[in-house]
């Protein structure tokens, strides 16, 4: 019998905060899962995560203040090394020695994407596990805008929903979704090590084309373009929009922050408009998106709970099923 408990996936890299979170030195808590942790910046600029328990009398570390490259915890100001060693109690001497157990667990960090990335489990693993690549993130003419959205519900059901291509017309027919794209056509899984890509093809919108006009473009918008649907192993996923050269990526790296709630790190991604005077409106659209979502995802079953029915345009979703299934059996194997 399947294990359907939320539980992360070990031996990934999951984003816990975006950099612009990390003001100056100030730490900030962050949650994956049952873990909470706090991250912050040293003076150099080295991005730090830790559990957010001080050893001492289990205070809150991300209450304290960061003093040198150390954190100082705010109950009795112990401070803790980068690496997670105890290096100054305040009420001992000098002389006295700081407990060898006096430590905070640590774990390794990747800043990308504008994303802050921890690795768990096996931390001898992390420099062989590359982190999901954004191609277009890095290349010139692009444009990227980010931000976040909460949601009340298991991280697996938005990444389901975020890649997710017969729910448009209905969920989003206020928005983008276009009537007369229901019916999804045959689509093969491209498969990867850690994920699989679909593409289908799509009618663009009739008011589309006031669009292509905004865009001082003189030509007939193309009559049919493509959507890409991927995912990758736990919890990204990635919507492709191409119109003729117009081009949109729309990513989703949803953070487990407990097992009924979960932060998406959204990235909205474009080779037209790349100019700055757009990005207010892109939030705002990108915002009432994941509203039309919310209503829908808040209200479903819990996955413990669910008896469902699926059907051919499913076998993307199934697909991601599969794969977390088997990794998280694998790694109940291993851990027991
Ligand atoms: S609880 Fe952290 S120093 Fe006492
Ligand atoms: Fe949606």
């Amino acid at each position: 019998m399947a294990n359907l408990d939320v539980t992360l996936l070990p031996n990934h890299w999951y984003a816990v905060a975006a950099s612009t979170d990390l003001v100056g030195t100030t730490p900030i808590a962050a949650s994956l899962l049952d873990r909470q942790l706090v991250i912050y910046r040293t003076a150099g600029g080295q991005v730090v995560v830790l559990d957010d328990r001080c050893p001492h009398r289990g205070a809150s570390l991300a209450y304290g203040q960061v003093k040198d490259n150390a954190i100082a915890c705010p109950y009795h100001g112990w401070q803790f090394a980068p690496d997670g060693h105890c290096v100054h109690i305040p009420s001992q001497k000098t002389s006295a020695r700081i407990p060898q157990v006096a430590k905070v667990a640590t774990y390794p960090v990747q800043e990308r994407y504008g994303l802050i990335w921890v690795f768990t489990g096996d931390r001898d693993r992390a420099g062989q596990t590359p982190l999901w690549e954004l191609p277009e993130y890095e290349q010139p003419g692009w444009r990227v805008v980010q931000g976040q959205f909460d949601w009340a519900a298991d991280y697996r059901r938005v990444t389901e929903n975020g890649m997710d291509v017969a729910h448009s017309p209905f969920v989003h027919a206020n928005s983008f979704g276009a009537s007369g794209n229901e019916v999804i056509a045959d689509f093969e899984l491209e498969k990867s090590d850690r994920g699989a890509q679909i593409w289908i093809p799509i009618e663009p919108k009739a008011n589309y084309r006031g669009s292509f006009n905004l865009l001082g473009r003189k030509q007939e918008p193309p009559k049919v373009g493509r959507s890409g649907a991927a995912f990758h192993l736990p919890n990204i996923t990635r919507i492709d929009i191409e119109f003729g050269n117009f081009h949109l990526i729309l990513v989703g790296i949803h953070q487990p922050t407990s097992a009924t709630t979960t932060r998406s790190h959204w990235l909205h991604i474009r080779n037209f408009l790349t100019a700055g005077w757009a990005d207010s409106g892109t939030r705002r659209r990108t915002a009432k998106l994941f509203q039309e979502d919310q209503r829908i995802i808040e209200g479903i079953l819990p996955l413990r709970d669910r008896n469902e029915i699926s059907v051919a345009s499913d076998r993307l979703q199934l697909h991601y099923r599969q794969l977390w299934q088997q990794q998280c059996d694998r790694s109940l194997v291993t851990q027991g």
